[in-house]
């Protein structure tokens, strides 16, 4: 059997607040494999963007291990992190952060483009995934003209274009209404299925856990539980 693609164990994270410290993870320990979906999910405060975080390789623990992808992550240095996080991560953020000055399809193409993929390649990879994510019609839009929904889906396509092999998504969904809230989870969902990205978001709606299969529940820095709901017997 292959390695998981996360190993955390005994995962603390404080922050200094003041003369106090706030201890935001309290010794987390989780193992994630390839190909999974998995919800973080729980109250406000509870954690999940720093979890988050840790697992996005973007903060480092003050204590515990973290193995990512059968390296242990927390001894790499600066440049190799951020080598380890260009090649292998994709992140999907709640304010969305499309540029606004350039269109769905440029948006897209822009990570590419950054990686030195020449324009015509990068237009094509990018109409290609505009059109699987619904909105090859909307390609010539900016934003703004674009609904929140439509938004987050260019984000989605803007994460997978350079075909990591995880996605992370901090409360995806936190700007949309519920309708397009749970389009973008199923979204998510489909896109973990048709080309096996890790994928890992948060939310603290319980509403939008149903189609997905692993559900971590944190409260106050901990994990309360873990489970497979649509697998269980
Ligand atoms: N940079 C920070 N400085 C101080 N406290 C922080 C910082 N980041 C998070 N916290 C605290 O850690 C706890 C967990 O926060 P967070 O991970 O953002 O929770 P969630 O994403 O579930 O709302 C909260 O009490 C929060 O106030
Ligand atoms: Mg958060």
């Amino acid at each position: 059997m292959s390695q998981p693609l996360f190993q955390l164990s005994g995962i603390e994270r404080h922050f200094a607040l003041g003369e106090t410290t706030v201890p935001a993870l309290r010794g987390v320990s989780l193992s994630i494999e390839r190909g999974e979906s998995v919800a973080i999910w729980g109250p406000s405060g509870s954690g999940k963007s720093t979890l988050l975080n840790l697992l996005g390789l973007i903060d480092a623990p003050n204590a515990g291990d973290l193995r990512f992808d059968g390296e242990d992550v927390l001894a790499l240095d600066d440049d190799a992190l951020t080598d380890c996080r260009n090649r292998k991560i994709g992140f999907v953020f709640q304010g969305f952060n499309l540029m606004p000055v350039l269109t769905a399809l440029e948006n897209v193409m822009l990570p590419l483009q950054i990686r030195g993929v020449a324009t015509s390649v990068a237009r094509q990879r990018a109409s290609d995934w505009l059109a699987h994510v619904g909105l090859e019609r909307f390609a010539a839009h900016r934003p703004d003209k674009l609904s929140g929904g439509q938004r987050q889906r260019v984000a989605i396509a803007r994460a997978l274009v350079v075909e990591p092999m995880l996605v992370i998504a901090d409360e995806p969904t936190a700007n949309l209404d519920s309708e397009n809230s749970r389009a973008v989870i199923d979204l998510l969902q489909k896109m973990n299925q048709e080309t096996g990205v890790t994928c890992v978001f948060s939310t603290h709606d319980p509403r939008l856990l149903d189609h997905v299969p692993r559900h971590v529940r944190l409260a106050d820095g901990l994990i309360e539980s873990d489970a497979h709901p649509e697998t269980a017997s």
